[in-house]
């Protein structure tokens, strides 16, 4: 039977526009759902904008709009990132949708009957001109610790100090500039101290469905210091007006926190995705939402970032479990990207590589795809992009390795041969035995997200395939009489090879498998064709160039910093090392014939009478 599966990608927050972290995340997750199809598996991938809270809120009122247009706005921007990097979402909605406002009233009541509400007075700042409370962010005044003028209510960015926004001094609202007053007013609370809260949330994070590090991380999350500080405590899920938001049931002026309805916007994407008959088009699914969603075969499946695991490990599987709902079957939780050793992506404000800019470079989304594929493993940890190591990967192992291999065979089957493929001999048939024979491992790592151990796993497979090609010199036996069957035989070991190959790189290049499967004219690849060769007699198409190098003037110009003036930019371009003109750059044919050699320099001396020579002395 295939499995049933719902997965999803943290909301992003309708306030600016994806930057790369957003699409380092939905790339991970998106490998992971085409593998999963690939292995006859039913896949609902949805996604939707986090439409709700003051932020949004505020950002409007700033922008002249009302917050639906604002938001609309930004989700009318989403689709030339999503289609550009072959993300394959099934369906995109939003928060502030019917379907979310309904389930999340239908959610809150249902926790509200099982006792887990509690109504509690709390006392904040309120600006009394914007006639609102304040959020934390929108709060500033002087750092209790250091003096430190215009800090946040949260914390000082001068000292670092973290504190209550009521103890900064000389507070004021970053909205209106007034100083704000204390108020108190009645905020609804989910009741997460709850001994049933804990009891369950204690089982339900540490029965091994989470990744052991996430785990335990959670634990320290349950535990009282000596002080009884600590633990589980109530969370507040209410916002009073205005604010932008979903009204809470029988509470006039009351809006449930975005956190509340966020996560809820998943089941809730799935649901407009149900009504708009999706799910039977693809999978003549003949099942409503309600009872899809309720069916414990289908497993439902959230990648997120590591900032957000509390929410989603806590807050996310509580609210269902006692809503009667069922809960995630996985919490998937990835690192931070940074950029060039540069600082961690935050939420707000992308820095570095901006992926619009990448595609309308003429950048190949697949290279990016393959290269964060290459970092990216099963656990929480961080990766880095690093552009002289995005070009090295690119270019030496995805298309010197890989893309090498079909370049190097495919013109004589189709010059020589008309196009079809010969008979494989012992030797060729033990290499690509090797290939059919490691091919499962590369696939049980692709399942467990182990992105970089399974490209390195198919790089190794291409080394071995290069060296077949090496040993028997395809171009040498096309000018040697009585060589054809050789060449014939050889050549079709290489492209069954090649073959095999795009079957394990497929997830993560779509788009570059699709244009192998029109060459090699074969149906769409699953991975059960990896172990069924095309065989002799087989007609493939034309070779034409499957794929380009990254160019290093692409790299300079995706980091060259917008702000550079013409002057600037052309100051920048005169001044050449030594003042020289650089040589042209070299092809990649040219380098392999450099021998290269380390060695430590222990003298460098001026040579006399020459302006540039230098005398080295080396270990
Ligand atoms: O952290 C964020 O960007 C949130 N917008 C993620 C929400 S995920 C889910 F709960 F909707
Ligand atoms: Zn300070």
């Amino acid at each position: 039977m295939p499995r049933q599966l719902f997965v999803t990608t943290a909301l992003p927050y309708a306030n600016g526009h994806f930057h790369i972290g957003h699409i380092m995340e939905y790339i991970q997750a998106d490998i992971w759902v085409r593998f999963q199809r690939m292995q006859g598996n039913q896949v609902h991938f949805v996604g939707a904008d986090d439409a709700h809270g003051a932020p949004i809120m505020i950002a409007a009122e700033k922008a002249g709009k009302t917050p639906q247009q604002f938001v609309a706005d930004i989700a009318a921007g989403r689709k030339p990132y999503l289609d550009g990097f072959h993300i394959s979402f099934d369906h995109w909605s939003s928060t502030d949708s019917p379907e979310n406002h309904a389930l999340s009233k239908e959610i809150y009541l249902a926790l509200r009957a099982a006792g887990l509400i509690a109504i509690k007075p709390v006392e904040q700042f309120f600006d009394p001109e914007k006639g609102m409370f304040l959020p934390d962010r929108f709060i500033k005044g002087e750092c209790p610790k250091c003096g430190a003028k215009d800090q946040y209510g949260d914390s000082c960015e001068v000292c670092g100090a973290v504190y209550a926004p009521t103890e900064l001094k000389n507070p004021f609202s970053a909205l209106s500039g007034a100083t704000p007053v204390m108020k108190t007013s009645d905020h609804y609370f989910f009741k997460l101290s709850d001994p049933r809260c804990g009891e369950f949330l204690q089982t339900w994070t540490q029965d091994g469905k989470l990744q052991p590090e996430v785990a335990n991380k959670i634990k320290e999350w349950f535990t009282k210091d000596e002080n009884g500080e600590g633990g589980l405590g109530d969370w507040d899920i209410s916002r009073d007006a205005p604010y932008f938001g979903i009204e809470i049931p029988d509470a006039p002026g009351k809006y449930f926190y975005v956190w509340l309805d966020a996560p809820i916007g998943y089941l809730a994407s799935l649901k407009s995705y149900f009504a708009s008959g999706g799910p039977k088009e693809r999978y003549g699914e003949l099942r409503g939402f309600d009872e899809f969603i309720a069916d414990p075969v289908v497993e439902q499946v959230h990648f997120i970032g590591k900032d957000i695991t509390y929410f989603h490990t806590l807050f996310w599987p509580a609210m269902l479990h006692f809503s009667g709902r069922k809960t995630p079957n996985n919490v998937f939780v990835h690192g931070f990207l940074t950029v060039n050793n540069g600082e961690k992506m935050s939420k707000s404000r992308g820095t570095g590589l901006d992926p619009l800019k990448y595609l309308s470079l003429g950048m190949n989304p697949e290279w990016l795809r393959y290269y964060l594929a290459a970092k990216l493993n099963g656990r929480n940890e961080d990766i880095d992009f690093n552009a002289d190591d995005f070009m090295a990967r690119v270019n030496s192992d995805l298309i010197g390795k890989y893309i090498n291999i079909a370049s190097r065979a495919a013109g004589f089957i189709s010059k020589r041969f008309g196009g079809a493929l010969g008979e494989v001999s012992a030797d060729g048939d033990a290499l690509l035995d090797h290939l059919r024979t490691v091919a499962p491992s590369v696939i049980e790592l692709l399942a467990e997200r182990e992105y970089g151990k399974a490209l390195r796993e198919t790089m190794l497979l291409a080394d071995r395939v290069n060296a077949y090609v090496d040993q028997n010199k395809p171009w040498e036996l096309a000018k040697q009489d009585g060589m054809e069957c050789r060449l014939h035989d050889v050549c079709t070991t290489c492209i069954e090879a090649f073959r095999v190959l795009t079957i394990l790189l497929k997830p993560v290049l779509p788009a570059l498998a699709a244009q192998v499967e029109a060459f090699l004219k074969v149906e769409p690849f699953t991975f059960a064709s990896a172990q069924v060769m095309l065989g002799q007699g087989h007609a493939i198409g034309e070779y034409k160039h499957l794929m380009q190098r990254v160019d290093i003037k692409q790299l300079e110009a995706l980091f060259e910093p917008p702000a550079l003036t013409n002057q600037a930019q052309e100051a920048t371009e005169s001044v050449a090392p030594g003042g020289e003109e650089l040589a042209p750059t070299i092809t990649i044919d040219d380098f392999t014939k450099i021998d290269l050699r380390i060695a430590l320099i222990v003298n460098c001396e001026a040579v006399e009478g020459s302006t540039k020579l230098l005398r080295l002395t080396l270990d």
